[in-house]
Order: C-alpha cells, then sequence, then structure tokens
C-alpha cells in the first residue's frame, strides 16, 4: 500500500510493520528522490505517524544491483529492507523478477546473501516468497536455499504462483518451513477476520501474520486481532468510521496527487471495502462514473450516506 493508506491503517492501530510497494530494481541505482517517493516516511525516521515502521520492498534478480539499492535505502534510513519474490505479474516475471525467481532457489540465495551482506547490521532484511512456481515441488529446495542467508524474518504467501489468489491459502504447507527455518516465519494469504488468524495458527503454528486485502477490507483489522489475543474489547469500528477515512483518504490524495486522478483510489479502496462493508457497495454505484473530487466528496459526506449508515 502506498503512504497515504499506510498513515490511515497504522492510526488506527495493530500493525507492528509495513512494507512499501515494491521498488523495482533493474538496471541502475537509483535516485534518493524514487526511494523517497515510495517511502516519504523517509523524512520522519522511516515511521507512519503512529510509530510503526515502513520497510522499503526491492524487486529485482541482478543480486549486485539490488545490493547496491539496498544499501542505498539503507543509508536514507529504511528501518528495514524486504525483498520480492512472490509478484506473479507477468510483465515482471518475464525479465526475472517477482515469483519467477521461486524457480531458481540459488539465485534467490545470491539475491538475499548479497543484500544482507551490504547493508548495515542493524538493518533488518526479510523476504517474502510463495509456496513454488507451478507447484510446490520445490518449496523444500527453496527454504533450503534461504535458510543460510542470514533473513531477519521470511513471509510466506501460502499458493503458488500458478495458484494466483484463488482460495484457499494452504496454510499446512507452512509447518514445513517453520521446521526447516530458525527464522520467524510470517504467514500470509486468505486472512480476512480474527477467525482466519485463530485457524491459521492452528494449522501453521506461525504467531507473526501479514494482512493485505483483508487490511484494505476492513480497516481495523489488525486492531481487532490484537484486542482479541490481549483479551481487551475492540473499539467499535462503524461505517461512519469509514466514511471519514474516505473523506480524509480523498483529501490526501488530493494533496499528494494531481487532483484530476484523486478520484481513483477512492473508488479502487471502495472495490475493498464493499467485501466487508455492504454500504460500501451502495456508495461504489453511486459514485463510480465520477471524475471530479468536488463531485465525491460531497457523495462521501451526503446526508442519504449518513442515513444509510
Ligand atoms: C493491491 C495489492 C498490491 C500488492 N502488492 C504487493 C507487493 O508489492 N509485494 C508483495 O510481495 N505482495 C503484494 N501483494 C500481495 C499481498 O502482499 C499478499 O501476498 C496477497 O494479497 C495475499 O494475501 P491476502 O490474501 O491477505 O490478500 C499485493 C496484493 C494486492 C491486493
Amino acid at each position: 500500500m502506498d503512504t497515504i493508506m499506510r498513515e490511515q491503517l497504522t492510526a488506527i492501530g495493530g500493525y507492528e510493520r509495513c512494507v512499501t510497494e515494491f521498488v523495482r530494481v533493474s538496471q541502475t541505482i537509483l535516485p534518493k528522490r524514487v526511494f523517497y517517493r515510495y517511502a516519504p516516511e523517509l523524512a520522519q525516521g522511516g515511521l507512519t505517524s503512529s510509530g510503526v515502521p515502513v520497510y522499503i520492498q526491492l524487486l529485482g534478480s541482478d543480486p549486485d544491483l539490488m545490493a547496491a539499492n539496498a544499501r542505498r535505502a539503507a543509508h536514507l534510513g529504511a528501518p528495514g529492507i524486504d525483498l520480492n519474490f512472490g509478484c506473479p505479474a507477468k510483465t515482471v516475471n518475464r525479465s526475472l523478477g517477482g515469483a519467477a525467481l521461486l524457480r531458481s532457489p540459488q539465485l534467490m540465495r545470491s539475491i538475499c546473501r548479497a543484500v544482507r551482506d551490504t547493508v548495515p547490521h542493524s538493518v533488518p532484511v526479510t523476504a517474502k516468497i510463495r509456496l513454488g512456481y507451478e507447484d510446490d515441488g520445490q518449496f523444500d529446495s527453496i527454504l533450503d536455499a534461504l535458510a543460510p542467508v542470514g533473513l531477519s524474518e521470511l513471509t510466506i504467501h501460502a499458493r503458488t504462483r500458478r495458484q494466483g489468489y484463488r482460495p484457499p491459502a494452504h496454510w499446512g504447507k507452512l509447518k514445513n518451513a517453520r521446521q526447516r527455518l530458525s527464522l520467524p516465519v510470517i504467514a500470509n494469504g486468505e486472512l480476512w477476520g480474527v477467525s482466519d488468524i485463530a485457524r491459521c495458527h492452528r494449522v501453521s503454528g506461525c504467531g507473526a501474520f501479514m494482512l493485505a486485502r483483508g487490511a484494505l477490507c476492513r480497516p481495523d483489522l489488525g486492531a481487532a486481532i490484537q484486542a482479541h489475543y490481549r483479551s481487551i474489547d475492540p473499539i467499535p469500528f462503524t461505517w461512519d468510521h469509514v466514511r471519514e477515512l474516505l473523506i480524509h483518504f480523498l483529501e490526501r490524495n488530493q494533496l499528494q496527487y494531481d487532483a484530476r486522478y484523486a478520484v481513483n483510489p477512492v473508488k479502487q479502496w471502495l472495490v475493498y471495502l464493499k467485501i466487508y462493508y455492504p454500504q460500501a457497495a451502495a456508495l461504489f454505484s453511486t459514485v463510480k462514473r465520477l471524475t471530479c473530487s468536488e463531485d465525491m466528496l460531497a457523495a462521501l459526506g451526503s446526508d442519504a450516506l449518513a442515513r444509510a449508515a
């Protein structure tokens, strides 16, 4: 997610770490401004305003270039570097980036090792993988390749690249990973609610979780999970709260990006929100053809919507 979404979600709470969108590393050591664009938080110690560290995510396949860019990111104050070995996008995979590297465990190892050896020891290096490319036949080889490289954590999206985003996520496979590795394994995939966390924990044994779409559908998901495990009452998060967030989100997007495009991220977010909030589905139908921020703001603040809530 981008900085605006990170800011909003971490303010609600429940998150210990964020990761930027991926920074594509292909031919050069990227200029500082690129890192600042992906992680404006670098200007405030690499933390969101709520104090949550934002790791910079790199995607590429050249070990030396990845290492050089990681060094620059660390130099600029990134609190951690995360390496992407899971992106399924065809354009990325064609140039041997993201999930394509799952077919080359030794190259993955070289990338991780080069980055780990180059970045100061105080800066954690983490990675995110899937179970495999076509199938999970090489999963053990991938884990064995990554075991000795000094990663601080490994997040595993419990599906192959071929499985894309199709449910289910195969959390059971993470048990094997935990047994094979001596570093923390973070579970990812199909974590939509508090009960999924409990089931994933039971099946995988993992005690740390990465949320993606679930966090977009339900902005208080992290906070609700933390409240559940700390046996405290969750703070109710109503549709009215979501509407306020949407208004704030639009205003921030207007400031950050060209005003003509500020409505688009709002529409994209509504597509996720409507999975959890029926009111978001109604709102999406109303605003899907809007192109003007003022109209969008009026729709978000309209009395009709407030009454629907
Ligand atoms: C909009 C969007 C952007 C994503 N960007 C990245 C990314 O930059 N790097 C990455 O490793 N995974 C990325 N993912 C995949 C998620 O991190 C996650 O692995 C996947 O969505 C499965 O988790 P979920 O079922 O909780 O959504 C993205 C997913 C979505 C929906």
